[in-house]
């Protein structure tokens, strides 16, 4: 079972619409005007998606901030990138980020819940996480952490009803691994230095993933990738940001060792 996990590709552009510079997304387009648009490059979106379609793996899973601001034509931008996945045999499992879920503004959200379904083939839909769908030998427990937050935070929380649904299936028999797709880290090193940028409720997922009742975490949101795994590559993957880094992860799941193999992906 092979997974390539991406994530953190922000487009990004103008305002959309007048009330864009009324809500946050004047921060957000602001920031990527004077300092995403020169950092991300849209370009190794398409490099990773040939990539991606040479290699093919047996699931693709992007795990968030597809946009900078959430709005429509940003996700269009992505789209027409990814569509070529989407087309393809290889399956995709997405979840919004920060900055896909960036305003309550309605055609805001219509975009972002229309790219969920869109990305996934229609398995599920946004209103419906958290959901587990089994494939390839695996659980994946997909998770929404992601709501319009002030306009100088980023972070994400997990609500409580959430956090339950999860714990109860993970409270069942284990009959398969089971990966968890989320966009924040559940393992946060300096909770307090990174107060603005971490997830809140997230103590119940941590534990599970603790306890080794989740066995891996799939995550983004941070830009440059890790992995802190054990010796059977139990713990968190961080794929880092695709469009600023250049990195993707490899994941494969050997059944018979029980194994998870992991490595980095560099494209140049
Ligand atoms: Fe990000
Ligand atoms: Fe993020």
């Amino acid at each position: 079972m092979k997974i390539i996990q991406f994530s953190d590709i922000h487009a990004g552009g103008p305002a959309e619409d007048w009330m864009g510079y009324f809500d946050k997304r004047w921060v957000g387009v602001f920031n990527y005007s004077f300092r995403r648009k020169f950092q991300h490059d849209l370009n190794k979106l398409h490099t990773a998606v040939d990539y991606i379609l040479a290699e093919k793996p047996d699931l693709a899973v992007c795990t968030g901030d597809l946009t900078s601001t959430g709005q429509p034509g940003e996700f269009e931008k992505v789209k027409v990138i990814l569509k070529r996945i989407v087309e393809s045999d290889v399956p995709l499992f997405f979840v919004p980020g920060n900055h896909d879920f960036y305003v309550y503004r309605k055609r805001c959200v219509n975009a972002m819940k229309y790219m969920v379904k869109y990305l996934n083939q229609g398995k599920y839909d946004f209103d419906r996480l958290p959901v587990v769908l089994e494939h390839g030998g695996l659980d994946f427990v997909i998770i929404n952490e992601c709501w319009p937050s002030n306009l100088l935070s980023s972070h994400g929380w997990v609500k409580p009803a959430h956090s339950r649904q999860v714990e109860n299936f993970c409270s069942g028999e284990k009959t398969r691994p089971r990966v968890l797709i989320g966009h924040y880290p559940l393992i946060e090193e300096h909770p307090i230095k990174r107060a603005r940028h971490r997830l809140y409720g997230q103590k119940t997922l941590s534990q599970l993933l603790k306890e080794q009742r989740i066995d891996l975490s799939l995550c983004g949101h941070v830009h440059k990738p890790y992995a802190k795994l054990d010796e059977h590559g139990r713990g968190e993957i961080c794929a880092g940001s695709v469009t600023r880094n250049s990195c993707m992860a490899k994941i494969e799941y050997e059944p018979n060792d029980n194994i998870f193999k992991y490595e980095r992906i560099m494209l140049n």
